[in-house]
């Protein structure tokens, strides 16, 4: 038994005794005894937000949140459609109802909008046709002011058919906010393309076919998200692929989303916004603690992406150091359980970087050679000698990760052919009970709020509700007041990270893409990325129930074997264990993170390496990649590259 499993029954047996549990709410969930049986998060008592479908004997009524755009979806051009322009949080969201009475045997479907401020005669255009333009339909509506706030168009006529519309018709639609001055900033704006299917529930992700880009519903297996999966994306911006608003999103979401989207783009000390044109946020500066290592939330999670590692000697700032005194992980006296690398007046705590990487070199089964790299840190300043240095991970599909069931994560568990594994126990940080672990590399955290919380908490020294108490060791300065972010806030930014829309999968038709999802299952690869899952029934935001996702993980801790390994557990994971990384998105990271770099500290450049990388309970998999056949291995590659 390892001196890390150890530490971990250790802790289980404390925990049993009950101690520990007065102390005030550290940044980091104790760990509870795993074989405890979990608290769901969502059962059938969960208070739920209206569904964004309904069904009633006169119409199918679907409701989406929607927001304001540059130019038109399939303009790749004018690169100026996924990206959000200033002011984007302040009366630029709508709502929009479609009614649809063909569904019930009638012969209209009605767009009813709503909207956050007074519109100028503002057009919905309807049946995409792409006739001269990219961005040219067939029907052209000016719609009818209900009040200041509503506004409405009624279609009968299919009107690239130019017959009545039946069962089945795609209707692409646009919804053009006009703003009615005086309002700050543009006025004049195009919205998402989203397509409806006359007597389908909800809208339907698309993906352009043909000469024209006509839209058509992705096929299932391009929908990573489910229904949050944006449609395929045309514009030539990579970096806003994972900074889209789920497809699907509800109307309880959309302005919500933006406000937590401005929070996650704001500098807790400054204020300032990382985008150009928007102000000030005057009401979060000064927030940013006396000790933090980053100064916002993209600062970290580079366009939602991954960070990459910096240059050997500068200092690591998109990191999180857990530190410890000793192999179970207890907090440093120095430095509390997270280092923090930089400090507001005076020299941080400790400072480190990477101080050179170790090569090592390998052949594949057919004799060529490769070579792997591991970073060797360099601390200064306090000296910890357990600690977990780990990169910002990718940010998309969170939301339905937290909506995952318990019990569907534990059946993985009983398959006959299961590879070990286990799932992560953590206490609840509010209500203490025992929790499934979903969130971090090591799955430390048990709700995407608490993960939030955790890194405005560990990251950036800004405390909340849920984690009061800035990160500290025993001997340490207080580090005096810290800036508090309010719940509303913190809801507001969960929302946001919650309702991202995963982006779909591309080239999945291709004849080795597809051959390769084969070899992804045969290689034992699927047995922890699990390609397949359901969203419980119980997530209080519409948008992530009852969602059938291909995250391609399974939330569970492995035993990845002493090349991945760090000297120190962390909460109920030993050192060597890592939740299986979801690969959704993954092949976008050249163009969101401008790089590439995998695994938890970075250290694959390439997604070959990531395999490489894989022991222990990943070693079969990784023999199996090392002795494909050359072609073979490239398909798997390119398989990856689909997601
Ligand atoms: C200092 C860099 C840094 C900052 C700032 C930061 N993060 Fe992170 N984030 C990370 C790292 C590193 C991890 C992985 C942590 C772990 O494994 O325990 C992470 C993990 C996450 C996760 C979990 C992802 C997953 O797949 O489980 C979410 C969600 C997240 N961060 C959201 C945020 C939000 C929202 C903010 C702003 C309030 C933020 N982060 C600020 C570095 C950062
Ligand atoms: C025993 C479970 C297991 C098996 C089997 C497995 N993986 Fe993994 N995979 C993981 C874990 C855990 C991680 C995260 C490890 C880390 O970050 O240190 C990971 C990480 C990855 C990553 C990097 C993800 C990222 O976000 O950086 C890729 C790519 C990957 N795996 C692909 C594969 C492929 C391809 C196979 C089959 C050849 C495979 N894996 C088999 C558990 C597994």
């Amino acid at each position: 038994m390892s001196r890390s499993r150890l530490g971990t029954c250790a802790i289980a047996i404390a925990l049993a005794f009950g101690v520990g549990f007065d102390e005030p709410a550290a940044a980091q969930p104790a760990p509870t005894a795993s074989a405890e049986k979990v608290v769901p998060l969502f059962d059938r008592q969960t208070k739920l937000e209206p569904a964004t479908v309904e069904d009633t004997p006169a119409a199918l009524v679907t409701r989406v949140a929607d927001r304001v755009r540059d130019r038109h979806a399939r303009e790749a051009q004018f690169h100026i459609y996924d990206h959000y322009l200033p002011l984007y949080w302040e009366k630029r969201t709508v709502t929009i109802e479609i009614v649809d009475r063909v569904a019930k045997g009638g012969d209209s479907v009605t767009f009813n909008i709503t909207s956050l401020a007074p519109l100028n005669k503002p057009n919905l255009r309807a049946f995409f046709e792409g006739k001269g333009t990219v961005a040219q339909y067939s029907a052209n509506l000016t719609t009818t002011e209900v009040d200041p706030l509503h506004y409405t168009a009624t279609l009968k006529t299919n009107t690239n058919e130019r017959r009545p519309i039946k069962l089945g018709d795609r209707i692409e639609i646009e919804f053009s906010p006009f703003l009615k001055p005086p309002v700050e900033g543009r006025t004049n704006y195009y919205g998402t393309a989203l397509l409806y299917v006359v007597g389908q529930p909800g809208v339907a992700p698309w993906e352009g076919r043909g000469a024209r880009l006509d839209s058509f519903p992705m096929p299932d297996v391009a929908l990573s998200g489910g229904l949050t999966t944006s449609h395929q994306q045309y514009s030539n911006e990579p970096k806003e692929r994972f900074k889209q608003l789920a497809t699907n999103a509800a109307p309880t979401s959309g302005q919500p989303f933006m406000l937590g989207r401005r929070l996650h783009h704001t500098d807790f000390g400054t204020g300032a916004h990382s985008e150009r044109g928007n102000p000030v946020y005057k009401e979060q500066t000064d927030k940013l603690g006396a000790r933090f290592n980053e100064r916002s939330c993209v600062g970290c999670h580079i366009n939602n992406g991954r960070a990459l590692p910096p240059a050997v000697g500068a200092p690591l700032q998109r990191y999180v150091i857990r530190v410890g005194s000793d192999a179970k992980g207890t907090p440093h006296p120095k430095l509390g359980a997270t280092l923090q690398t930089q400090a507001l007046k005076g020299a941080p705590e400790a400072s480190v970087s990477i101080a050179s990487w170790t090569t090592i070199d390998g052949t594949y089964g057919d004799g060529t050679a490769y070579t792997l790299q591991k970073p060797n840190y360099k601390f200064t300043g306090v000296v910890p000698e357990f600690y977990s240095v780990r990169i910002a991970p990718q940010l998309v599909g969170q939301g339905l990760l937290e909506a995952m069931s318990e019990d569907d994560i534990a059946k993985l568990a009983d398959a006959k052919d299961a590879i070990p594994g286990r799932t992560s126990t953590v206490a609840d940080p509010e209500t203490r009970q025992s929790r499934l672990g979903r969130f971090g590399w090591k799955a430390g955290m048990p709700r995407l709020k608490h993960q939030i919380a955790n890194a405005l908490n560990n990251d950036m020294g800004v405390v909340t509700s849920v984690f009061p108490n800035p990160d500290r060791g025993s001997e340490q300065a207080d580090p005096g007041a810290p800036g508090k972010l309010a719940d509303a806030d913190l809801d507001n930014l969960y929302r946001y990270v919650a309702t991202l829309g995963v982006p779909p999968r591309r080239n999945f038709a291709d004849e080795d893409v597809v051959k390769s999802e084969k070899l992804f299952a045969k290689a034992n690869c699927a047995q922890c990325h699990t390609p397949v899952m359901k969203t419980g029934p119980y997530h209080p935001l519409a948008e992530l129930r009852n969602q059938t996702i291909r995250p391609y993980t399974d939330l569970r801790l492995h035993d990845m074997g002493k090349g991945l390994a760090d000297n120190m557990a962390d909460g109920p994971a030993t050192g060597a264990e890592w939740r299986t990384a979801p690969l959704w998105g993954i092949g976008l990271t050249p163009g969101v993170s401008g790089g590439e770099a995998y695994l938890h500290d970075g250290r694959a450049r390439t997604l070959n390496e990531a395999i490489l990388w894989h022991g222990g309970a990943g070693e079969k998999a990784k023999e199996a990649f090392r002795t494909m056949p050359a072609a073979d291995r490239a398909a798997l590659i390119k398989f990856l590259q689909s997601l």
